[in-house]
Protein backbone atom coordinates (compact mmCIF):
# COMPACT_ATOMS: atom_id res chain seq x y z
CA UNK A 1 0.00 0.00 0.00
CA UNK A 2 1.20 3.17 -1.18
CA UNK A 3 0.91 6.96 -2.17
CA UNK A 4 0.01 5.25 -5.89
CA UNK A 5 -2.41 2.56 -4.90
CA UNK A 6 -5.88 3.23 -5.50
CA UNK A 7 -9.02 4.55 -3.29
CA UNK A 8 -11.77 2.02 -2.39
CA UNK A 9 -15.05 2.71 -2.22
CA UNK A 10 -17.98 0.34 -2.21
CA UNK A 11 -22.18 0.67 -1.65
CA UNK A 12 -24.73 -1.38 -1.56
CA UNK A 13 -25.62 -0.95 -5.19
CA UNK A 14 -24.87 2.63 -7.82
CA UNK A 15 -25.49 5.29 -4.90
CA UNK A 16 -22.08 5.16 -3.78
CA UNK A 17 -20.70 6.41 -7.36
CA UNK A 18 -22.22 9.87 -6.85
CA UNK A 19 -19.39 9.77 -3.97
CA UNK A 20 -17.12 8.17 -6.58
CA UNK A 21 -18.41 11.30 -9.01
CA UNK A 22 -17.32 13.96 -6.35
CA UNK A 23 -13.81 12.12 -5.27
CA UNK A 24 -12.85 11.88 -8.65
CA UNK A 25 -13.86 15.85 -9.21
CA UNK A 26 -11.91 16.73 -5.93
CA UNK A 27 -9.21 14.24 -6.28
CA UNK A 28 -8.64 13.66 -10.12
CA UNK A 29 -5.49 12.23 -9.87
CA UNK A 30 -6.76 8.99 -7.66
CA UNK A 31 -7.00 5.77 -9.09
CA UNK A 32 -10.45 3.93 -7.75
CA UNK A 33 -11.83 0.81 -7.52
CA UNK A 34 -15.42 0.97 -6.73
CA UNK A 35 -17.84 -1.95 -5.75
CA UNK A 36 -21.56 -2.13 -5.78
CA UNK A 37 -22.89 -5.10 -4.20
CA UNK A 38 -25.87 -5.12 -6.20
CA UNK A 39 -26.94 -8.86 -6.13
CA UNK A 40 -27.70 -8.37 -2.36
CA UNK A 41 -29.33 -5.01 -1.99
CA UNK A 42 -30.90 -3.28 -0.57
CA UNK A 43 -28.97 -3.51 2.83
CA UNK A 44 -31.72 -0.80 4.50
CA UNK A 45 -34.10 -3.51 5.11
CA UNK A 46 -31.42 -6.24 5.87
CA UNK A 47 -30.78 -7.09 9.72
CA UNK A 48 -27.55 -5.28 11.31
CA UNK A 49 -25.66 -8.75 11.12
CA UNK A 50 -26.45 -9.53 7.36
CA UNK A 51 -25.12 -6.10 6.90
CA UNK A 52 -21.76 -6.36 8.74
CA UNK A 53 -21.29 -9.67 7.65
CA UNK A 54 -21.59 -7.88 3.74
CA UNK A 55 -20.00 -4.83 4.31
CA UNK A 56 -16.78 -7.09 6.23
CA UNK A 57 -16.73 -8.69 2.54
CA UNK A 58 -17.14 -5.82 0.61
CA UNK A 59 -14.59 -4.36 2.12
CA UNK A 60 -12.34 -7.57 1.96
CA UNK A 61 -13.01 -7.65 -1.71
CA UNK A 62 -11.29 -3.91 -2.38
CA UNK A 63 -8.78 -4.78 -0.31
CA UNK A 64 -7.76 -8.03 -2.83
CA UNK A 65 -6.84 -4.67 -5.18
CA UNK A 66 -4.34 -3.30 -2.55
CA UNK A 67 -6.91 0.33 -1.80
CA UNK A 68 -4.95 2.37 0.74
CA UNK A 69 -8.24 3.82 2.26
CA UNK A 70 -11.63 2.29 2.37
CA UNK A 71 -15.02 4.86 2.12
CA UNK A 72 -18.40 3.19 2.98
CA UNK A 73 -20.32 4.85 0.48
CA UNK A 74 -23.55 3.19 1.96
CA UNK A 75 -25.07 4.99 5.18
CA UNK A 76 -26.34 1.81 6.36
CA UNK A 77 -23.18 -0.14 6.27
CA UNK A 78 -21.95 3.35 7.81
CA UNK A 79 -24.35 3.29 10.65
CA UNK A 80 -24.15 0.05 11.76
CA UNK A 81 -20.50 -1.73 10.52
CA UNK A 82 -17.83 0.72 10.77
CA UNK A 83 -16.94 -0.63 13.85
CA UNK A 84 -16.06 -4.17 12.70
CA UNK A 85 -14.72 -2.63 9.65
CA UNK A 86 -12.49 -0.86 11.86
CA UNK A 87 -11.32 -3.60 13.71
CA UNK A 88 -10.52 -5.92 11.32
CA UNK A 89 -8.99 -3.83 9.00
CA UNK A 90 -5.93 -2.23 8.90
CA UNK A 91 -6.47 0.34 6.18
CA UNK A 92 -8.38 3.82 7.13
CA UNK A 93 -11.95 3.23 6.97
CA UNK A 94 -14.04 6.55 5.96
CA UNK A 95 -17.93 6.35 6.77
CA UNK A 96 -20.73 8.79 5.83
CA UNK A 97 -22.39 9.16 9.68
CA UNK A 98 -19.75 11.46 11.05
CA UNK A 99 -18.44 13.79 7.97
CA UNK A 100 -22.67 14.19 7.23
CA UNK A 101 -23.27 15.20 11.09
CA UNK A 102 -20.73 17.66 10.96
CA UNK A 103 -21.57 19.68 8.58
CA UNK A 104 -25.03 19.49 8.83
CA UNK A 105 -24.11 20.91 12.76
CA UNK A 106 -22.21 23.61 10.81
CA UNK A 107 -24.93 24.47 8.30
CA UNK A 108 -27.97 24.60 10.35
CA UNK A 109 -29.13 28.10 12.07
CA UNK A 110 -32.37 27.36 14.20
CA UNK A 111 -31.13 23.99 15.64
CA UNK A 112 -33.77 22.11 13.85
CA UNK A 113 -32.02 19.30 11.59
CA UNK A 114 -34.08 16.83 9.73
CA UNK A 115 -32.43 13.15 8.36
CA UNK A 116 -33.91 10.85 5.92
CA UNK A 117 -32.34 7.46 5.41
CA UNK A 118 -33.17 4.14 4.95
CA UNK A 119 -35.00 2.15 7.75
CA UNK A 120 -31.92 0.38 8.91
CA UNK A 121 -29.87 3.74 9.52
CA UNK A 122 -33.28 5.37 11.09
CA UNK A 123 -33.47 3.01 13.55
CA UNK A 124 -30.39 2.55 14.37
CA UNK A 125 -30.86 6.59 14.94
CA UNK A 126 -26.82 6.41 13.51
CA UNK A 127 -27.22 10.40 12.89
CA UNK A 128 -29.14 11.26 16.05
CA UNK A 129 -26.21 9.97 18.50
CA UNK A 130 -23.53 12.02 16.24
CA UNK A 131 -25.63 14.97 15.49
CA UNK A 132 -26.04 14.84 19.68
CA UNK A 133 -22.22 14.69 20.27
CA UNK A 134 -21.95 18.27 18.96
CA UNK A 135 -25.45 19.79 20.88
CA UNK A 136 -27.98 18.12 22.92
CA UNK A 137 -29.91 21.11 22.62
CA UNK A 138 -30.26 20.12 18.62
CA UNK A 139 -33.87 19.13 16.93
CA UNK A 140 -33.35 16.22 15.54
CA UNK A 141 -36.47 14.31 12.91
CA UNK A 142 -35.32 11.28 11.10
CA UNK A 143 -37.73 9.62 8.46
CA UNK A 144 -36.93 6.47 6.57
CA UNK A 145 -37.73 7.05 2.91
CA UNK A 146 -36.93 3.17 1.78
CA UNK A 147 -39.34 3.88 -1.66
CA UNK A 148 -36.36 6.73 -2.56
CA UNK A 149 -33.77 3.73 -3.27
CA UNK A 150 -35.83 1.43 -6.02
CA UNK A 151 -36.64 5.03 -7.17
CA UNK A 152 -33.21 5.96 -7.64
CA UNK A 153 -32.02 2.27 -9.03
CA UNK A 154 -35.13 2.73 -11.84
CA UNK A 155 -33.10 6.06 -12.47
CA UNK A 156 -36.90 7.57 -11.70
CA UNK A 157 -35.34 11.15 -11.03
CA UNK A 158 -37.47 13.64 -12.68
CA UNK A 159 -41.01 11.42 -12.33
CA UNK A 160 -44.10 12.26 -10.92
CA UNK A 161 -44.56 9.37 -8.88
CA UNK A 162 -41.11 9.93 -6.86
CA UNK A 163 -42.58 13.65 -6.42
CA UNK A 164 -45.68 12.31 -4.64
CA UNK A 165 -44.13 9.85 -2.57
CA UNK A 166 -41.43 12.75 -1.72
CA UNK A 167 -44.29 14.96 -0.12
CA UNK A 168 -45.72 11.79 1.07
CA UNK A 169 -42.45 11.27 3.30
CA UNK A 170 -41.58 15.17 3.63
CA UNK A 171 -44.46 16.49 4.82
CA UNK A 172 -43.85 16.24 8.23
CA UNK A 173 -40.17 17.20 8.53
CA UNK A 174 -41.42 21.02 6.59
CA UNK A 175 -44.00 20.70 9.60
CA UNK A 176 -41.38 20.75 12.33
CA UNK A 177 -39.95 23.76 10.26
CA UNK A 178 -36.19 22.37 9.90
CA UNK A 179 -33.29 23.92 7.73
CA UNK A 180 -30.89 21.86 7.25
CA UNK A 181 -31.67 17.92 5.66
CA UNK A 182 -29.25 15.39 5.65
CA UNK A 183 -29.52 12.90 2.75
CA UNK A 184 -28.67 9.71 5.24
CA UNK A 185 -28.56 7.20 1.95
CA UNK A 186 -26.10 7.61 -0.18
CA UNK A 187 -28.83 6.96 -3.14
CA UNK A 188 -30.56 10.15 -2.41
CA UNK A 189 -28.40 12.96 -4.01
CA UNK A 190 -29.47 10.97 -7.13
CA UNK A 191 -33.13 11.95 -6.02
CA UNK A 192 -32.07 15.59 -4.77
CA UNK A 193 -34.03 18.09 -7.60
CA UNK A 194 -36.77 16.42 -6.10
CA UNK A 195 -36.68 16.25 -2.90
CA UNK A 196 -35.47 20.20 -2.12
CA UNK A 197 -39.08 20.72 -4.68
CA UNK A 198 -40.66 18.80 -1.81
CA UNK A 199 -39.24 20.11 0.92
CA UNK A 200 -38.90 24.08 -0.60
CA UNK A 201 -35.33 25.82 -0.77
CA UNK A 202 -35.11 27.40 2.97
CA UNK A 203 -33.99 23.95 3.53
CA UNK A 204 -30.74 23.19 3.06
CA UNK A 205 -29.80 19.95 1.30
CA UNK A 206 -26.54 17.94 2.94
CA UNK A 207 -24.89 14.90 0.72
CA UNK A 208 -22.68 13.29 3.57
CA UNK A 209 -20.52 11.83 0.27
CA UNK A 210 -19.43 15.54 -0.29
CA UNK A 211 -19.01 15.76 3.29
CA UNK A 212 -16.57 12.32 3.17
CA UNK A 213 -15.24 13.34 0.00
CA UNK A 214 -13.11 16.56 1.86
CA UNK A 215 -12.43 14.01 4.71
CA UNK A 216 -10.98 12.01 2.37
CA UNK A 217 -9.33 15.05 0.65
CA UNK A 218 -7.75 16.08 4.45
CA UNK A 219 -6.79 12.76 5.04
CA UNK A 220 -4.74 11.75 2.51
CA UNK A 221 -3.17 15.57 2.34
CA UNK A 222 -2.45 15.42 6.30
CA UNK A 223 -0.89 11.55 5.44
CA UNK A 224 1.23 12.35 2.07
CA UNK A 225 -0.79 10.03 0.91
CA UNK A 226 -2.15 11.76 -2.84
CA UNK A 227 -1.35 10.14 -5.54
CA UNK A 228 1.42 12.21 -7.77
CA UNK A 229 0.43 11.20 -11.20
CA UNK A 230 -0.38 14.48 -13.59
CA UNK A 231 -3.03 13.39 -15.30
CA UNK A 232 -6.49 11.84 -14.68
CA UNK A 233 -7.06 8.61 -12.24
CA UNK A 234 -8.74 5.49 -13.73
CA UNK A 235 -11.48 4.22 -12.28
CA UNK A 236 -12.60 0.38 -11.87
CA UNK A 237 -15.94 -0.77 -11.45
CA UNK A 238 -16.64 -4.22 -9.71
CA UNK A 239 -20.30 -5.24 -9.21
CA UNK A 240 -21.55 -8.37 -7.76
CA UNK A 241 -24.49 -8.08 -10.74
CA UNK A 242 -24.52 -7.11 -13.97
CA UNK A 243 -27.24 -5.58 -15.08
CA UNK A 244 -27.60 -3.29 -18.62
CA UNK A 245 -29.12 -0.81 -16.56
CA UNK A 246 -26.11 -0.04 -14.08
CA UNK A 247 -24.05 0.51 -17.26
CA UNK A 248 -26.39 3.21 -18.05
CA UNK A 249 -27.00 5.03 -15.22
CA UNK A 250 -23.31 4.76 -13.89
CA UNK A 251 -22.71 6.43 -16.95
CA UNK A 252 -25.19 9.27 -16.24
CA UNK A 253 -24.04 9.57 -12.65
CA UNK A 254 -20.51 9.99 -13.76
CA UNK A 255 -21.19 12.48 -16.85
CA UNK A 256 -19.12 10.03 -19.18
CA UNK A 257 -19.36 6.43 -20.51
CA UNK A 258 -18.41 3.65 -18.42
CA UNK A 259 -16.92 1.07 -20.87
CA UNK A 260 -16.45 -2.01 -18.69
CA UNK A 261 -17.81 -2.85 -15.55
CA UNK A 262 -16.34 -6.45 -14.42
CA UNK A 263 -19.21 -8.89 -12.18
CA UNK A 264 -17.52 -10.53 -8.82
CA UNK A 265 -19.73 -13.41 -8.16
CA UNK A 266 -21.17 -13.40 -4.65
CA UNK A 267 -19.42 -16.67 -3.76
CA UNK A 268 -15.81 -15.46 -4.02
CA UNK A 269 -16.67 -12.59 -1.90
CA UNK A 270 -18.48 -15.07 0.91
CA UNK A 271 -15.17 -16.56 0.54
CA UNK A 272 -13.04 -13.73 1.83
CA UNK A 273 -13.88 -13.80 5.31
N1 LIG B 1 -26.72 2.42 0.05
C1 LIG B 1 -27.78 2.40 1.01
C2 LIG B 1 -27.59 3.53 2.00
O1 LIG B 1 -26.87 4.46 1.74
C3 LIG B 1 -29.13 2.53 0.38
C4 LIG B 1 -29.54 1.34 -0.43
C5 LIG B 1 -29.74 0.11 0.39
O2 LIG B 1 -30.72 0.01 1.17
O3 LIG B 1 -28.91 -0.74 0.28
O4 LIG B 1 -28.15 3.48 3.06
Amino acid sequence: MSNVSPVGIFDSGIGGLTVVKKISSILPSENIVYFGDTARVPYGTKSNDTVIEYALQDAAYLLTHHVKLIIVACNTASSVALPALRERFDVPVIGMIEPGAKLAVEKSKNGKIGVIGTNATVNNKAYSTELLKYDTRLEIFEKACPLFVPLAEEGWIDHKATKLIADEYLHGLKEHEIDTLILGCTHYPILSGVIQSSVGNNVELIDSGVAASLVVKNYLEKENLLNPQTGNGKIDFYVSDLSSKFKEIAGRFLGKPVDEIKKVDVDELVKLI
